[in-house]
């Protein structure tokens, strides 16, 4: 490499249109995704008072919420159900005429293009708010992935693009891969919450899903946010099972953890920049510490530029909209 005076890194940074051609990631509204959150009712709309901009909606705002997102060029949403109520083993997961069931077909029907994501877990469904399962006061591996494959089936019933298993449960992608493929949906393609840490980062969102464990914590099925080695046995695990797309989530803080998954695997990969991420940015911003705009910005090409294929995130509309 020549060296100085002979070689200046600032010639190339002189001016908005050198920088621009020198520019190594790009971040456009088609790179994001866009979590929303149903209710049921008619006419719903309440602010989520963790995640100032998100909203709990029933399904005839989720429509309006998911036009625009369409409108603004973001390609897919996933969705968070909801139930009216909920019970020990998380049945409305899993009923044919459940939250999340319904609420796709009414995306399927009104916007057939839009992509539409499902997450698949059972924490917003169970009485306890854990993501299985409990036997003798811990999550039970095994009978909760009957669960899982049971709430898989259904959201591919119902019409959905992509099934998302977020629970973190051993060997359910293989589980629900035979599922689909048992019942017909050979192309219903999985995208594996793969490498999920425990993450105090989720604060916000059990406001939003209203899914906080009601005793205890994930420890026992979410990683150690200490272990990257672990997070690509999980990952490489749940390719050999059959997913087709992994995550890597939270995002900023496990920036390594998404360029190894990058480099080891090559599959598709996306990042899930979460609500406690979204939320202290925002926060920030809102005591006068912080440009929001500017930060949220900085987060997500940072999150491009470790290797993220796709990124989940609140912002993607207000992204977009200042995108132009
Ligand atoms: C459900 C689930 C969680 C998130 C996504 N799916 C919460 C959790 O594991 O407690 C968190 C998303 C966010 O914080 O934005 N298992």
């Amino acid at each position: 490499m020549p060296k100085f005076p002979e070689y200046r890194m600032r010639r190339l940074r002189q001016t908005p249109a050198l920088r621009t051609m020198v520019r190594e990631t790009e971040l456009a509204p088609s790179d994001l995704i866009l979590p929303l959150f149903v209710v049921p009712g008619t006419g719903v709309r309440r602010a989520v008072s963790a995640m100032p901009g998100v909203d709990q909606t029933s399904i005839d705002e989720l429509l309006r919420d998911a036009t625009e997102a369409h409108e603004l060029g973001i390609p897919a949403v996933l969705l968070f159900g909801i139930p009216e109520s909920k019970d020990e083993r998380g049945t409305e997961g899993y009923a044919e005429d459940g939250i999340i069931q319904e609420a796709v077909r009414a995306l399927e029907r009104e916007l057939p293009d839009l992509v539409v994501i499902t997450d698949v877990c059972l924490c917003e469904y169970t009485s306890h708010g854990h993501c299985g399962v409990i036997r003798d006061g811990t999550v039970e591996n095994d009978e909760t992935l009957e669960l899982l494959a049971r709430q898989a089936l259904s959201h591919a019933r119902a019409g959905a693009d992509i099934i998302a298993p977020s629970d973190m449960m051993d060997g359910r992608v293989g589980v629900i891969r035979r599922a689909l493929d048992d019942a017909g949906y050979t192309n219903t393609p999985i995208l594996s919450y793969a490498a999920k840490f425990a993450s105090t980062f989720y604060g916000p969102f059990r406001e939003a899903a209203e899914s906080a464990p009601s005793f205890g914590d994930r420890r026992s099925y979410q990683m150690d946010p200490a272990n990257g080695d672990e997070a690509i046995r999980e990952v490489e695990l749940d390719i050999e099972e059959g997913a087709d797309i992994v995550m890597v989530k939270p995002a900023l803080p496990y920036l390594d953890i998404i360029r190894r998954v990058r480099e080891e695997t090559r599959y598709p990969l996306f990042a899930y920049q979460v609500s406690g991420e979204y939320s202290a940015i925002i926060a920030a911003g809102q005591n006068g510490w912080i440009d929001t705009e500017a930060a949220m910005r900085e987060a997500l090409i940072s999150i491009k530029r470790a290797g993220a294929t796709m990124i989940i995130t609140y912002w993607a509309r207000e992204f977009a909209r200042s995108n132009g």
